[in-house]
C-alpha cells in the first residue's frame, strides 16, 4: 500500500481522535433555552419536550442552581404567559410585572455570573399569534413591528439582559434595535444576537406547544425563510451583519449545516450561533427511546456537526446533559 493511503494511524487513539476537530464542544459554548411562565410557583411538565418544564420565577433557584454549579454559563429566556391579556400589539411582552422582566431581575440577583439572553418576539403576546403587527388584511406591517420589537428589546436590556435576540424576522429590526440600544445608553452593555437565517420549519412544533405561540390563522412563511432558500439566507446574514448584529444565528441547526458553513464564511469575524430547536431535540430523544441509537452518542454527533460547520455557540435543550457528559 502507498504511504499516503494510510490515514488510520492518525486517529487510532481517543486523544488523537479529539485532535481532528478544529474546535471541540466546551461548556462556555452552550446556551440553555428556558421557559418562564407567569405562575410564580410553576414547574409544569411540557409533554412534547422531554425533561423540559415551564418554570415560575420562584422556582428558578432550585431549577438552575445545580446547573450553575455544574458549569452552566448562559441561558436564553422565553416568556410563556398563560394569564395575560393578549392584544394586536403584544402589549404584555414587556410588562414590568411579566415573567420575562421579573426573571431577568431575579436571575441577575441569584446568579451574578450567569449570562442572560432574552428571546425577543411578539407571538407569545399577540392575540393573532403572529410575530409582528398586522395590517387589516392580515399581512405584516413592517415599520410599527420594528418599533414595537425595538421597544421590547430595549426594555429587556434595561431590566438587565446581557443579550437580546430577536426571533421575529421582521425586516430592519436589527438596525432598529441596535439604534434603540444606543439611544437608551445601552449600546455598550447589551449584545444583539440576530436570528438571521431562521427558516419556516416543521421543527418548531414542540416549542409552539410549550409557549402557546402558534398563529391563530395562516403561517409564518411570509417572514421566516423557505427551507430551500440558501441565497436568501446568505443575504439575510449579510444584511444583519451590516445592520449591527453582534452574533449571527442559524435556526434550526441540523438540517441547515450548509447555511451554518455559509455564515461562517460570510461573517467570519462574528460569533456564530445555531439553535438546535425543540423538534430536533425531540427527534433525537425519540430515536434513542426507539432504540435507533444511544442518546449521548447521537447528541454529541449532532452538536459536533454544528461545530464542524462553523458554529461557536449552541442553543440546545441538551445543555443539562452536556454539562454532565463533558465531565466524564
Ligand atoms: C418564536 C420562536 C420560535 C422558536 C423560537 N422563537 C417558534 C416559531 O418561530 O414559531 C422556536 C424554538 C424551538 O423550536 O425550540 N418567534
Ligand atoms: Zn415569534
Amino acid at each position: 500500500m502507498d504511504i499516503s493511503s494510510i490515514l488510520q494511524g492518525g486517529y487510532h487513539h481517543p486523544l488523537s481522535r479529539s485532535w481532528q476537530g478544529r474546535r471541540q464542544l466546551t461548556k462556555s459554548m452552550l446556551m440553555y433555552p428556558i421557559f418562564i411562565t407567569d405562575d410564580p410557583d410553576a414547574s409544569d411538565v411540557i409533554e412534547s419536550l422531554p425533561g423540559q418544564k415551564r418554570w415560575g420565577v420562584n422556582r428558578l433557584e432550585e431549577f438552575l442552581g445545580p446547573l450553575v454549579t455544574k458549569g452552566l454559563q448562559s441561558v436564553i429566556l422565553f416568556g410563556v404567559p398563560l394569564k395575560c391579556i393578549k392584544d394586536e400589539k403584544g402589549t404584555p411582552a414587556d410588562d414590568p410585572a411579566g415573567p420575562v422582566i421579573l426573571a431577568i431581575k431575579k436571575l441577575r440577583e441569584l446568579f451574578p455570573a450567569l449570562y442572560i439572553a432574552c428571546d425577543v418576539c411578539l407571538c407569545e403576546y399577540t392575540s393573532h399569534g403572529h410575530c409582528g403587527l398586522l395590517h387589516d388584511d392580515g399581512t405584516i406591517n413592517t415599520a410599527p413591528s420594528v418599533d414595537r420589537i425595538t421597544e421590547v428589546a430595549v426594555n429587556y436590556a434595561k431590566a438587565g439582559a446581557h443579550c437580546v435576540a430577536p426571533s421575529d424576522m421582521m425586516d430592519g429590526r436589527i438596525k432598529g434595535i441596535k439604534q434603540g440600544l444606543i439611544n437608551a445608553g445601552l449600546g455598550n452593555k447589551c449584545t444583539l444576537m440576530a436570528y438571521s437565517a431562521k427558516f419556516a420549519s416543521a421543527l418548531y412544533g414542540p416549542f409552539r406547544d410549550a409557549a402557546g405561540s402558534a398563529p391563530s390563522f395562516g403561517d409564518r412563511k411570509c417572514y421566516q425563510l423557505p427551507p430551500s432558500a440558501r441565497g436568501l439566507a446568505r443575504r439575510a446574514i449579510q444584511r444583519d451583519t451590516t445592520e449591527g448584529a453582534d452574533v449571527i444565528m442559524v435556526k434550526p441547526a441540523l438540517p441547515y449545516l450548509d447555511i451554518i458553513a455559509d455564515a461562517a464564511q460570510l461573517a467570519p469575524d462574528h460569533p456564530l450561533a445555531c439553535y438546535q430547536v425543540s423538534g430536533e431535540f425531540a427527534m433525537v430523544v425519540a430515536g434513542a427511546r426507539a432504540g435507533v441509537y444511544d442518546l449521548r452518542t447521537m447528541a454529541f454527533e449532532t452538536v459536533d456537526s454544528m461545530i464542524r460547520a462553523g458554529a461557536t455557540l449552541i442553543l440546545t435543550y441538551f445543555t443539562p446533559e452536556f454539562l454532565d457528559w463533558l465531565e466524564n
